[in-house]
């Protein structure tokens, strides 16, 4: 499968006119090779050249990982002291001539310090940005990876069904952010979370990106929940608020216009609209109830083996989505010192429309 992909990028490269992609540790890497590092102090580089098998940097304890990977990749590994290092960037260099060829990275991914060993060692050396090649790649989901993110949107469900009932006045945000990570682990997501889960409660849920904090869930209160689980390394990121309790009646009417809005975006999400076609036809519901001001960010964003990636639904996002891409429809109205509103769902485009993964009921709910 992989060595399927590897051929995939080499003809990407040759149409960008680039000799070679270095990625570090990262989920390109991963997508790339089936190899997964940690990134530490112990550098790891691979080379995906246009034309040969990709060749890897890396220090000797992950050498038999490597070798026992899908891809077949030339490995020239070092040991704990530095000159054994350093003459492992001198090989490599020899191997590729690094000064004479065109050089894409990732600039979010490649840290100084990869630049600093490469540099060193082929002084010179230069690099274009190449974001998009592995992600113009990645941004296609094939059947595999989409079953792999339902289950990943279904592993995040089961978990919110089983926090639920646990659910008590007086409880903390962070008390309960605890109980809904187990439950996420026990409904079968990998330890590493597609991110840690926000929980947030009463004026909190005005703020998008609340962390969970020592705030006491209170009657009264909307309780707003981000979260999402990891399945062989696919995210699913969802959000459901709730109410605790007898609620202002204006958060009452915010929850039926971001409901309705959240609604709008899936029936927009059709093959060949663009991102910025998503996110207008959620806006324009919020925008017409009076809230277009309270709604500060853009609808959604795509979703993979990262939780954030291409591609984004926001204003000026005009490239047609296809079939294969998946993206969250996230829209929000969030009334400072009171409380606000999110829904949101994970999204697969198909051949004939969308597909929500993600399936948790929506319809305003008192949990207490
Ligand atoms: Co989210
Ligand atoms: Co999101």
């Amino acid at each position: 499968m992989n060595n399927a992909r590897i051929s995939k990028l080499q003809a990407e490269l040759q149409q960008r006119n680039l000799d070679l992609l270095i990625l570090i540790p990262g989920n390109s890497l991963y997508y790339l090779s089936g190899l997964s590092f940690h990134l530490m102090e112990r550098p790891t580089v691979c080379f995906f050249s246009a034309t040969e098998q990709p060749l890897m940097i890396l220090p000797e304890l992950e050498q038999s990982k490597a070798e026992a990977g899908p891809v077949d990749i030339t490995l020239i590994s070092y040991t704990e002291d530095m000159e054994s290092r350093m003459r492992a960037f001198s090989e490599a260099n020899t191997r590729l001539n690094l000064s004479e060829k065109r050089i894409g990275i990732e600039p979010m991914n490649l840290r100084t310090f990869e630049e600093w060993l490469l540099q060193a060692a082929a002084p010179g050396v230069s690099f274009v940005a190449a974001d998009d090649v592995v992600g113009s790649l990645r941004i296609i989901k094939d059947t595999r990876e989409v079953g792999y993110m339902r289950k990943a949107a279904q592993i995040a469900e089961e978990a919110m069904r089983q926090t639920l009932p646990q659910i008590r006045l007086g409880m903390t945000e962070k008390e309960l952010a605890a109980e809904l990570v187990v439950q996420l682990l026990r409904a079968g997501s990998e330890p590493e979370l597609a991110f840690s889960p926000a929980v947030a409660s009463g004026p909190n849920s005005a703020l998008p990106h609340a962390a969970p904090s020592e705030r006491k869930l209170q009657a009264g209160d909307l309780l707003l929940f981000d979260w999402g689980a990891r399945f062989m390394g696919y995210c699913s990121d969802i959000t459901r608020t709730f109410a605790l309790g007898d609620i202002d009646p204006k958060l009452r009417k915010i929850y039926d216009v971001v409901k309705n809005a959240n609604q709008a975006g899936h029936q927009a999400a059709r093959p060949g609209v663009s991102g910025e076609v998503i996110d207008t036809a959620t806006r324009k519901i919020i925008e017409a109830a009076g809230y277009g001001k309270e709604f500060f960010h853009r609808t959604g964003h795509g979703l993979g083996l990262d939780a954030h990636e291409t591609p984004y639904i926001a204003a000026g996002e005009s490239c047609p989505l296809a079939a294969g891409m998946t993206f969250t429809i996230e829209p929000g109205i969030y009334i400072h010192g009171l409380g606000g509103v999110r829904i949101e769902d994970d999204v697969v485009m198909t051949t004939d429309g969308s597909e929500s993964l993600s399936t948790l009921s929506r319809e305003f709910k008192v949990i207490l």
